[in-house]
């Protein structure tokens, strides 16, 4: 089965071929990063506009350099949510009708399920179960992970999401948008030992987690310092380091919890070196497997939504035609 997967979510337009025989045939990307990066931030009406502009062309090149034409596909997959609402009509609206007038199936796909499943992509997917660390900038969960549609989500952010915390620090810092991979590089200058942020909610037990108070205690910090590039540096590495540490702290005792020995993470953040690096230290300490997304899956894209929508068709899920967009939505 080739599956077309449409991506429309926020400020990306992906789209993807997966084929559940031989795996992804192709895959496009559009990024809106610079029409949004005057404003500080994603403006919802201009992505939904964007997506417009460029969903077409994308999925005749994504088609044309698989090799195929349109009659060749078995289905359809798009993005039903969460997301911004005009930004997911498109795709869901462009997905839903091409399926029926090439008179194939269509499922709509939780988005945070593509981030989740984008490991599977790999050459060395994780087998099933595992714990899944899903950080991006709308979601921060740790979920239990049984099969494909088997999630319980045993923990949370209960506000900002690590990614937006990222984001919103790198933009306290001077740093330009999306501020989480800016900051990235600008706390690989930073010194230990300067500042010490918060690990928020790990003195008490639970999964749920919190990180606007990271960026508050960011905001306070860089207002009381000398603004010194190195400074700023110090700032970002004591920043990123809580986060990570924080996410170290929760996972480890999410797997503990469910005496499982495997962890994915996925999502925008899983894009961190330092988290990648930090986490993937627990196959040394205590033999978990760790499983993350090649860079490219890591952000949003139409592969991951494509590869959980041919799971989604396999299983004899599929849409009516009076589709609908979810911007919230839960897994
Ligand atoms: O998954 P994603 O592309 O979109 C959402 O579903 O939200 O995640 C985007 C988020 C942004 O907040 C971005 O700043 C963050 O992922 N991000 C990073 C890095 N790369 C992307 N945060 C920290 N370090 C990175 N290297
Ligand atoms: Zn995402």
């Amino acid at each position: 089965m080739k599956i077309l997967g449409i991506e429309t979510s926020c400020d990306e337009t992906g789209v993807a071929i997966y084929d559940t025989d031989s795996g992804l045939l192709s895959h496009e990307l559009y990024s809106q990063v610079k029409l949004h990066a005057d404003y500080g931030g994603v403006v919802p009406e201009l992505a939904s506009r964007d997506h417009v502009r460029k969903i077409v062309p994308l999925i005749k090149r994504t088609i044309a350099s698989a090799g195929l034409s349109s009659n060749e596909i078995d289905g359809v997959a798009f993005t039903r949510g969460p997301g911004l609402v005009g930004a997911l009509l498109v795709g869901s609206s462009v997905g839903r009708s091409l399926a029926y007038a090439w008179g194939v199936p269509a499922v709509g796909v939780h988005h945070m399920e593509g981030h989740l499943l984008a490991p599977m992509l790999d050459d060395n997917p994780p087998p099933f179960p595992f714990i899944a660390l899903l950080v991006s900038g709308g979601h921060s969960m740790i979920v239990d992970v049984q099969g494909i549609g088997q999630y319980t989500v045993l923990g949370e952010s209960l506000d900002d999401a690590a990614g937006e915390a990222f984001d919103k620090t790198a933009k306290l810092l001077g740093l330009d948008y999306p501020g989480g991979p800016l900051l990235a590089k600008l706390a690989e200058k930073g010194q230990p030992g300067h500042y010490k942020f918060p690990r928020p909610m790990t003195d008490r037990p639970g999964l749920d987690m919190s990180f606007s108070g990271l960026k508050t205690f960011a905001a306070n910090t860089i207002r009381a310092c000398d603004g010194a590039d190195q400074t700023k540096a110090n700032i970002a590495y004591a920043f990123q380091d809580a986060v990570v540490d924080t996410l170290l702290i929760k996972c480890q005792r999410a797997l503990k919890q469910t005496n499982q020995k495997r962890l994915v993470i996925a999502g925008g953040v899983s894009a961190n070196k330092q988290l990648r690096a930090t986490l993937q230290d627990l196959n040394r300490r205590k033999g978990i497997d760790v499983y993350y997304p090649a860079f490219e899956y890591c952000t949003d894209n139409g592969a991951m939504i494509a590869y959980a929508g041919a799971q989604r068709l396999l299983a004899g899920e599929s849409e009516g035609l009076d589709t609908k967009a979810m911007p919230r939505w839960p897994l």
